[in-house]
């Protein structure tokens, strides 16, 4: 018997809203579907009335986001006859490209900042076949790189500068929609090329505009005809992008020439997506804001600790920034928040361990050793 509920990625979910022909041959991994979790213990920590969720990007086939945007720009690729793919890096796209470029049985080269991308993302890159090309340089570095080999080499640019990259990401938006019936009051990203605040924007306006669909599941008494279900579904939310403090360039006003941070994945001080991420800024009444790495750490732990919830360090950007702005007042008590935790926290354990608190117990074999070990460190 087939399975009739067999869940087979993005594409074939969303194909009515994405510039896919019926004929085309889909590359896809089944990435999409994501959980958004309700935080049930983070709004007590902050002692603030606030409806909290997180988008669990982390739980896509290769632990980020960048699944949504690669099962789209891959296929275009492959339906156009490419045999081989590149991009510039951080380390999540590259694990991406490797392994969406392996599914498809083509070749992939990534261009990666030297040291500074985690071992989890280069280990995915390699196991994927992909070559690795290091260069002493950061990522806006090797993003110019790809923009100039990709005139002279045959090769698919699959960065974000690739529409159809935008197209896949646009479908969080769907989702969440789906599952809230409207849109959130507040939309949380961290920001690096800029590329996801924009797409989720592109999803939003398009729910917006068009949306039937999304119109008949928003009220499910009058089928989405009544003046209630017109504005559950016109709703957009404020998007608020949130930058690590050394790689703030949105904030500064201007590209930033050495970017640095912990956040290793938004080490970006030229986001290519400038134009159109403050647009969505301004069209959303959203604002841009910076956390200290510090921020983000704890934000990170915090999360791990009290929700059960690990991401990376760059994506607990968005919860540091909406910890802090539901705090100051910022973000309206009372208000519904999405965060997206663009990826998982297995990507980078180097940080993780780092920052973790409790000590590993060495304690000798021994039944009386052990017992001890759980009487002293039981909560009290
Ligand atoms: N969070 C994570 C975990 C990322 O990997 C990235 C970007 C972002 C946030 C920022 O998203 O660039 O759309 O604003 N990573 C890219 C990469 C640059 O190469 O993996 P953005």
């Amino acid at each position: 018997m087939p399975f009739r509920h067999r869940y087979t990625g993005l594409i074939e979910r969303y194909r009515d809203r994405l510039p896919i022909a019926d004929d085309t041959r889909i590359i896809s991994l089944g990435e999409g579907n994501t959980p958004l979790i309700r935080l049930n213990n983070l709004p007590t920590v902050l002692d603030c009335d606030v409806d909290l969720y997180v988008k669990f990007e982390g739980l896509n086939p290769t632990g980020s986001f960048k699944d949504r945007g690669m099962t789209m720009a891959v296929t275009d690729a492959v339906n156009k006859g490419s045999r081989a793919l590149i991009c510039a890096s951080t380390g999540n796209t590259s694990a991406s490209a490797a392994a969406y470029a392996a599914r498809a049985g083509i070749a992939a080269f990534v261009l990666i900042p030297d040291g500074k991308i985690a071992q989890g993302k280069l280990a995915q890159a390699r196991i994927h076949g992909a070559t690795v090309i290091q260069i002493k340089g950061n990522f806006d570095a090797g993003m110019r790189l790809v923009r100039e080999v990709g005139e002279v080499a045959p090769v698919s640019i699959v960065n974000s500068i690739n529409p159809y990259r935008l197209q896949g990401q646009k479908t969080a938006a769907f989702e969440i929609i789906e599952e809230l019936g409207s849109a959130p009051d507040y939309h949380c990203l961290p920001v690096g090329n800029a590329g996801n605040i924009t797409a989720h924007w592109i999803g939003y306006c398009e729910c917006a505009g068009v949306g039937d669909a999304t119109l008949t599941e928003a009220c499910a008494f009058c089928g989405g005809q009544c003046r209630f279900a017109q504005a559950l579904v016109q709703k957009r939310p404020r998007m608020l992008g949130y930058q690590a403090t050394g790689s703030a360039p949105f904030l500064r006003g201007e590209p930033v020439s050495e970017p640095d941070t912990v956040a290793t994945a938004i080490r970006i001080g030229d986001p290519q997506s400038w134009a159109a991420a403050q647009a969505a800024r301004q069209e959303s009444d959203g604002w841009f804001a910076e956390v200290s790495d510090d921020e983000i750490l704890a934000a990170q732990r915090t999360l791990a600790e009290t929700e059960g919830i690990f991401c990376e360090p760059a994506s607990a950007a968005s919860v540091a920034g909406a910890m802090r702005d539901v705090r100051n007042g910022r973000i309206a008590l009372g208000s519904r928040v999405v965060c997206t935790l663009t990826g998982h926290g297995l990507k980078d354990p180097d940080v993780a361990i780092a920052q973790a608190e409790r000590p590993v117990l060495d304690v000798p074999p021994e039944k009386e050793a052990v017992r001890r070990a759980i009487l002293d460190n039981l909560p009290s």
